[in-house]
C-alpha cells in the first residue's frame, strides 16, 4: 500500500511568521500620568459593561496590573469557562481569545486589537492538519492551545504547557501503549513530553520565534556567571533537547533546572530558596515575577525575547474596546462546536 508522506511544512511556515512578527513596531509605554488615567477609565468602563478582564503574564506591565485577572493560557481558560460577566475583555493574543469565545458560549469576547497573533499558531492550518490526520489513519490529535479555532476543531484534545505530559498519558492510558499520536504544532514542547512521558509521538515542526531563539548555549553562559541560580524554562525554547538530556542524566546540576509554563514559573519562583532565577522565556513575564517574588534577582535568558503580538495590546485600545464593545471574536458556530470537545477534554484531564 502506498502512502502520501506526512506533509510537515512547519519549519518554513515559522520562518515567515516570525518575520511578520518581527515587523510589528512596538508602541513605547503611556508616561506614569496616562498609565493612571487611561487605568482609571478601564476599571470605570468594566464596570459600566460587566466586563471581566483577563490578562496574559506576557502583557504590558500596565495592561496586567489594570486586570482582573492574569495568568497562563491553561488558567486563562478555566477563569474565561467559569466566569458569569457578560463581557470578557482577553488582553492576549487571538487563539487565547477565541479559545474564551468557544468556553463562554454566549458572552461577549473582546480583544483590544484583533491583529494579535501568534507566529506559532500560524504555522499548522485545518488544511494541513487534515492532510496530516489523512496520512497517519487512526491517529489520536493533540493540539498545543496556541492553534486557531479551526485546527482545534480537527484535534482530539488540547493541551497547554502546563498540562501537556498530563494529557498524553491520559491518551495512552485510554487507548494502549500502541497507539499513534500526532502532536503539534510546538516540535520543543512535543520533544519535551516525549522525554518526560517515555511516549512515542509524532511532532509537528512549528515552533514561536521568540522561544525559539533561546538556545543552550546562552543559558550555559549565564547559569556559570550566577552558580546560586536556578533556571526557569518554557518548554517551548529551542534549549528543551539540551535541557531534557541534562535532567536525564540527573545530580546537582540538572535539579537546578525547570522546565514550567508561566504560570508554574511564578509558583516556582514563591516556593525557590535560590537568590538568583535565570528566566527563559518572554521578556514580560518578569512582570509578574517581580511583584510576586519581590527579594528575587530576575536574569532574562534574552533581553530580547519579546513578543510584538501581545505587546500590540495596549491601555487606550483596552479602553477603546470596552467603551466600544469591539473588536469582538466570534467562533462560528460548527467550528465551536467541534473546538469544544478538546477543549473540554483537556480541563476535565487537568
Ligand atoms: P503559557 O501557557 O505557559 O502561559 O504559554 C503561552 C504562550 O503563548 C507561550 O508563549
Ligand atoms: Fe505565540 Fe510565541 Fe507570542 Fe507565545 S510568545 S503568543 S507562542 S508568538
Amino acid at each position: 500500500m502506498s502512502e502520501a508522506p506526512a506533509p510537515m511544512p512547519g519549519a518554513s511556515a515559522s520562518e515567515r511568521a516570525r518575520e511578520r512578527a518581527m515587523a510589528i513596531p512596538v508602541e513605547p509605554p503611556p508616561s506614569l500620568r496616562q498609565i493612571a488615567t487611561l487605568q482609571q477609565e478601564v476599571r470605570m468602563l468594566a464596570s459600566e459593561r460587566d466586563a471581566l478582564i483577563l490578562a496574559h503574564n506576557y502583557e504590558r506591565p500596565e495592561i496586567q496590573d489594570v486586570a482582573d485577572r492574569t495568568g497562563d493560557s491553561f488558567a486563562l481558560s478555566r477563569e474565561a469557562a467559569a466566569s458569569e460577566h457578560q463581557v470578557i475583555v482577553f488582553c492576549g493574543v487571538h487563539f487565547m481569545a477565541e479559545t474564551a469565545a468557544i468556553l463562554a458560549q454566549d458572552r461577549t469576547v473582546l480583544i483590544p486589537d484583533i491583529d494579535a497573533g501568534c507566529s506559532l499558531a500560524e504555522t499548522i492550518t485545518a488544511q494541513q492538519l487534515r492532510a496530516w490526520k489523512a496520512a497517519h489513519p487512526g491517529a489520536i490529535v493533540v493540539m498545543y492551545v496556541n492553534t486557531t479555532a479551526a485546527v482545534k476543531a480537527e484535534a482530539d484534545y488540547c493541551c497547554t504547557s502546563s498540562n501537556a505530559a498530563a494529557v498524553v498519558e491520559h491518551i495512552f492510558e485510554e487507548h494502549g501503549p500502541d497507539v499513534e499520536v500526532l502532536f503539534g504544532p510546538d516540535r520543543w514542547l512535543g520533544t519535551f513530553v516525549r522525554r518526560r512521558t517515555g511516549r512515542g509521538l509524532q511532532l509537528w515542526d512549528g515552533e514561536c520565534h521568540v522561544h525559539g531563539a533561546i538556545g543552550f548555549s546562552e543559558l550555559a553562559q549565564l547559569r556559570e556567571a550566577h552558580p546560586q541560580a536556578e533556571l526557569m524554562i518554557h518548554p517551548e525554547c529551542r534549549c528543551i533537547p539540551d535541557v531534557t538530556q541534562l535532567l536525564a542524566e540527573g545530580g546537582p546540576l540538572a535539579a537546578r533546572h525547570h522546565v514550567l509554563s508561566t504560570g508554574g514559573m511564578l509558583e516556582h519562583a514563591r516556593r525557590s530558596d535560590a537568590p538568583q532565577l535565570i528566566v527563559a522565556t518572554e521578556i514580560g513575564m518578569l512582570h509578574p515575577l517581580r511583584k510576586h517574588s519581590p527579594g528575587k534577582q530576575l536574569i532574562p535568558a534574552r533581553q530580547d525575547a519579546l513578543c510584538q503580538h501581545m505587546k500590540l495590546i495596549t491601555l487606550p485600545k483596552l479602553r477603546d474596546a470596552l467603551r466600544d464593545l469591539r473588536p469582538q471574536v466570534q467562533v462560528p458556530t460548527e467550528i465551536a462546536a467541534r473546538a469544544r470537545r478538546p477543549l473540554e477534554r483537556m480541563l476535565a484531564i487537568s
